[in-house]
């Protein structure tokens, strides 16, 4: 017992150091760079104006308007296809670094390829980018978040292979017009949410079920569809417009239920993170080994007679294997994974499945972010620590991070939350974590997807009983404000 009452000493001591070392209020890193999010399709409007065709969202929440929880759609949005001013003057009052938004493919595109650009819509990204810069607001870009043009997924969308090449084009074009001023690029956002959400529970546009089968198919694609536009960038285009682009990847931090389930949720965070990072990020490159083991047998058990998992060659996980500058991560939130001991809950075949993991989030994990998902701060250091030993501490911009609250102008649970998670960012950046960068979702309410607009991320209010879509500032933005005007967290 003495030496229990030692340790326990030197323990106490220690944590007193670690107190004493941490400096309230907390600073950020040198040259650490602050930012909001929004996309085209949940902010913009103007859904079929001065040309522009019509995306799988349109497509989707015209023709199944039941499947949007209030019934509405992006048709006019937060109309930032005529309000870019204004959100552009939220920014400068948030004194932001940059500002991340995405470009709609079909509004530059009409007919998707280059043959014929949209002139109106290269206007609007022009003002747009144009009037962050006489800001010096960075414009960082997102070039598909979610819109595809509806007449490519005619074709088979993410899951025909010339979508490598499509996309490939639609990014020579954004390069061309808009590279000049624009100096971080985003290729692709949450993979996971356009295979898995998209082509394999159908629970986004464009609603196809084929989970575990068309959904793998997609992440090839897109993860050669990313590549090929970063080499096109990497050779063509960063010797003369010297910027910097990468893919972004959003992640649960899975936590095992037991000590027996380390290896388990390592597996599921292989299947989830690992699964568009490994093939990136690692030294090896390709599938994780992973995927590749477990998604093979259970093909075979299933009665496949190859595995569900497309291969990829040797050049392909070549060209794949480092293409790209920064890691961006989009994280909200944790689940515990614990061995599916033969409890039926995947009827169908899914990537869970696939895992063979059991995944739940306790209820009494307290607080909610409204109905979407509970407040985890501490996996947010966890799953940084992650990717800095897992793939060799790459520079990380976390891409978005945010929280859905029901507390209308005085949001102080979303306070709570973005003190709580920036708290955690940093103890990992103490630990050594290559964070450069961060960027909160969302700049202002905006077109949740399948929610609707019945989930309020934004620092900004929306009213969209207003033709102006008037916005205004919560408690977060000011606290948000303050945050980055000192650049430090005062907790
Ligand atoms: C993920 C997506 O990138 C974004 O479009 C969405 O609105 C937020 N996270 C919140 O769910």
């Amino acid at each position: 017992s003495l030496v229990f009452i030692c340790s326990f000493i030197v323990f106490m001591s220690e944590c007193q150091k670690i107190q004493e070392d941490r400096q309230v209020p907390r600073k950020f890193p040198e040259g650490f760079i602050f930012g909001a999010a929004t996309a085209s399709y949940q902010v913009e409007g103007g859904w079929d104006a001065d040309g522009k065709a019509e995306s799988i969202w349109d497509y989707y929440s015209h023709k199944n308007p039941e499947l949007i929880a209030d019934l509405t759609n992006g048709d006019i949005a937060n109309d930032s296809y005529n309000q870019y001013k204004r959100d552009i003057e939220m920014l400068r009052e948030l004194g932001l670094d940059f500002y991340r938004f995405s470009i709609s493919w079909p509004r530059l595109l009409p007919t998707s390829f280059p043959d014929k650009i949209n002139e109106a819509g290269v206007q609007y990204y022009n003002n747009l980018i144009d009037e962050l810069v006489k800001y010096n607001i960075q414009p960082m870009v997102t070039l598909y978040h979610w819109d595809l043009p509806q007449k490519l997924q005619n074709m088979g969308g993410w899951t025909n292979p010339h979508i490598i090449d499509w996309f490939t084009d639609y990014a020579k074009i954004a390069f061309d017009k808009f590279g000049d001023r624009v100096k971080y690029w985003i290729t692709i956002n949450q993979p996971m949410s356009v295979c898995h959400s998209g082509y394999g529970e159908a629970t986004k546009a464009p609603g196809i079920k084929s989970p575990g089968q068309a959904e793998y198919i997609c992440s090839k694609n897109l993860l050669l569809a990313h590549a090929k536009a970063f080499r096109l960038y990497d050779e063509i285009y960063r010797p003369i417009q010297n910027g910097n682009i990468s893919i972004t990847i959003h992640s649960f931090w899975d936590e095992p239920e037991t000590e027996d389930d380390i290896q388990i949720a390592n597996d599921s965070l292989q299947f989830m993170l690992g699964h568009y990072a490994y093939p990136i990020f690692s030294e090896t490159g390709g599938f994780p080994k992973v995927m590749i083991e477990k998604i093979a047998a259970k093909s075979q058990e299933q009665g496949f007679s190859r595995s569900r998992l497309p291969d990829l060659t040797t050049e392909e996980i070549e060209m794949i294997r480092g293409s790209s500058d920064f890691l961006g991560l989009n994280f909200y939130t944790s689940r515990i994974i614990r061995k599916n001991n033969n409890e039926i809950k995947y009827p169908e075949p899914s990537y869970f499945d696939d895992v063979n993991a059991i995944d739940y989030q306790p209820a009494d994990w307290i607080e909610e972010a409204s109905e979407i998902f509970k407040v985890t701060p501490w996996g947010f250091r966890k799953i940084l620590m992650w990717i800095k030993a897992e793939y060799n501490n790459p520079p990380i911009i976390i891409t978005e991070n945010g929280f859905s609250s029901r507390g209308g102008l005085n949001d102080t649970d979303r306070v709570d939350f973005y003190r709580s998670y920036l708290d955690a960012m940093l103890d990992a950046i103490d630990e050594g974590a290559n964070v450069i960068g961060y960027t909160t979702w969302s700049l202002m309410d905006n077109f949740e997807w399948t929610k609707g607009y019945t989930e309020r991320f934004g620092l900004y209010e929306v009213n969209y009983e207003s033709p102006a879509r008037t916005r205004t500032p919560r408690k977060s933005a000011f606290v948000y404000k303050e945050i980055v005007r000192s650049r430090t967290l005062d907790l």
